[in-house]
């Protein structure tokens, strides 16, 4: 699809202008909010989320301006686009589909793909089933390891989009009640860093008889995951004293030939999809698996119910209501325009503790992006730096940054109710409302700032007064939701996935490649090399490096060719 270039829209041109009336004082955010007709237009409820951008720096004319820019850029026709199953991942020509993995058991046509690949709803509640029984014989028993002992604990192998998104929300879903009942006599292990380190602390404590192995990994060939695999495998052979440990592995994978010559058979291969990218992956096998394994099939279609409700949200919702666009168009705003490189992701819930690094992998590996489709140089920087951590941790960390150093954009996201209440009648309110209170107050606090006068009214000593400034106008959003459950994590998780997309459409990118990340991989193949042939012959000369490289090479082989300086 050939569309207008972001920069050759009238309203490119017209939001450049409206940055000078947003950077007026009268703009700042703390009279903004002064204004309850535009507090009450700048707030969005729906699917049971309340998304409030009341503290973003726009005025409702920003909003049109920017709605104005998403038709500019033809979202819709690009959000229809891959809907309908069009190959919108041109680089490497393929749809991107992974709101079908969360298709209902019947869905009506305009919920099916109408290009390319016809038989994704099939495929996908196949393999559902297929989840469904084998987690269910895992689990009661019926299928055991090799020494006949049940499979309790489960080691997940892989790494970044094979892994972020499962880990987030296996964090999420450990302590909802409902959840932790089912995880009772189990345990559910990651193991993603290549780093040895990572292998004991994965291995700790567990019993080879009664571990099963989830590989995951779309191309079976990345190289930490496949040597995980392998050490994992030599760990089960020496615990179990047998060379055949195939009752203990199960594969997540397109790749079914590579799967089988590491001795996982067929039967025990849950498939990936090229029409599915790794980042956008959790809703596959790759997290649905393991996360039945452990919590149990119920979880799981709870958690695909949640991220359901969101897919059709996003493309029925016309786009001033609907929130993984007003999200993206916010995004874009914040990042394009008053040139925050920055964002982060505030989660006022300890068990969403996984959420920001799998945002960051999400989003930055999705739109840290320097050409559009066509391959033409963009002109300005598309992505953001995401960072974020739960609060009130956070507070006591790099806030101080937030508030006054640099201008970070921030989503702030909490719950009417906790997974686990604590109530104590001497204390004056609950440790959930504590936890509220800070939720409530920081993105005002961030927005509306402390002015000089007001410090000096205070009576501080005029040369720690420029100290005890804060400059306010600090952007963010707040979204509200009922209780963490497996229905909400699955909305969390589909709001943003969607959120990613509309910034790549807008920006024009495309967000389902990622060359960025093989430059480093290649250079680290002739590195293995090198550092494979000097183990075996210590003294070989070092190839082809440059003289610092080569330096810090003899530094680590310890072979010290140029001598001590
Ligand atoms: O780091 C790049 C990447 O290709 C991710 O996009 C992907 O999720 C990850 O590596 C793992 O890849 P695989 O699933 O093929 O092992």
């Amino acid at each position: 699809m050939t569309s207008k270039k972001i920069t050759e829209t009238s309203a490119w041109k017209k939001l450049k202008e409206h940055v000078r009336e947003m950077q007026m004082q009268e703009s700042h955010l703390k009279n903004l909010l002064l204004d309850a007709d535009r507090c009450a237009r700048l707030q969005r409820s729906a699917e049971g989320i309340l998304l409030d951008f009341a503290r973003q720096r726009v005025k409702n004319s920003t909003i049109d301006l920017l709605l104005e820019l998403a038709d500019q850029t033809d979202l819709k026709a690009k959000v229809d686009a891959m809907r309908d199953g069009r190959a919108i991942n041109n680089t490497e020509n393929r749809p991107v589909l992974h709101y079908v993995l969360r298709t209902s058991e019947d869905p009506p046509s305009e919920r099916r793909p109408k290009f390319g690949v016809q038989d994704t709803v099939a495929a996908v509640l196949k393999t559902r089933r297929s989840i469904e029984q084998f987690s269910t014989e895992i689990r009661s028993g019926k299928l055991t390891g090799s020494t006949k002992e049940p499979l309790t604990d489960v080691v997940v192998i892989g790494i970044g989009g094979s892994y972020l998104g499962t880990e987030f929300v296996y964090e999420a879903l450990r302590t909802d009640p409902d959840c932790a009942k089912e995880a009772v006599g189990r345990r559910l292990r990651f193991l993603a860093n290549v780093d040895p380190i990572d292998v004991t602390r994965a291995l700790e404590d567990l019993e080879p008889a009664n571990t099963l192995v989830v590989v995951v990994s779309k191309t079976f060939t990345t190289a930490e995951t496949m040597l995980n695999a392998r050490t994992v495998r030599r760990w089960l052979q020496k615990g179990i004293e047998r060379q055949d440990v195939s009752a203990h592995f199960v594969a997540v994978s397109s790749a079914g030939d590579l799967v089988e010559e590491f001795g996982i058979p067929e039967k025990r291969l849950f498939p990936m999809w090229d029409w599915v990218g790794g980042r956008y992956s959790v809703s596959s096998a790759v997290g649905i698996l393991p996360l039945a394994l452990h919590f149990g099939y119920s979880a799981v279609d709870e958690f695909l119910q949640g991220a359901r409700s969101i897919d059709e949200h996003f493309f029925e919702t016309p786009h001033r209501n609907n929130l993984p666009v007003l999200m993206g168009l916010l995004g874009v705003w914040n990042s394009t325009f008053l040139g925050c490189a920055a964002r982060c992701v505030l989660p006022y819930c300890q068990a969403l503790l996984k959420f920001a690094p799998h945002i960051q992998q999400l989003d930055m590996e999705s739109n840290g992006k320097r050409v559009d489709t066509s391959g033409e140089e963009l002109g300005f920087d598309a992505g953001e730096i995401d960072f974020g951590e739960p609060g009130t941790n956070g507070q006591h960390s790099f806030y101080q940054l937030l508030h006054q150093g640099r201008i970070v954009p921030a989503d702030f996201i909490g719950f009417r109710k906790s997974q686990q209440p604590i109530e104590d009648p001497d204390e004056i309110v609950s440790n959930h409302d504590e936890l509220m209170s800070n939720f409530f107050a920081q993105p005002d606090a961030l927005a509306t700032g402390k002015s000089w006068q007001q410090v000096l009214n205070e009576k501080v000593p005029a040369e720690l007064a420029p100290h005890k400034v804060f400059p306010g106008n600090r952007p963010s959003n707040v979204l509200l939701l009922d209780q963490l459950t497996p229905y909400t994590t699955g909305q969390l998780l589909a709001l943003y996935e969607h959120r990613t997309a509309v910034q790549g459409f807008v920006w024009g990118i495309n967000s389902f490649d990622q060359y960025g990340v093989q430059l480093g991989k290649v250079m680290a193949d002739s590195v293995r090399d090198q550092i494979a042939k000097c183990r075996k012959n210590p003294g070989s000369p070092l190839g082809n490096f440059n003289p610092s490289t080569t330096a810090l090479l003899e530094s680590y082989l310890g072979t010290n060719i140029g001598g001590d300086k």
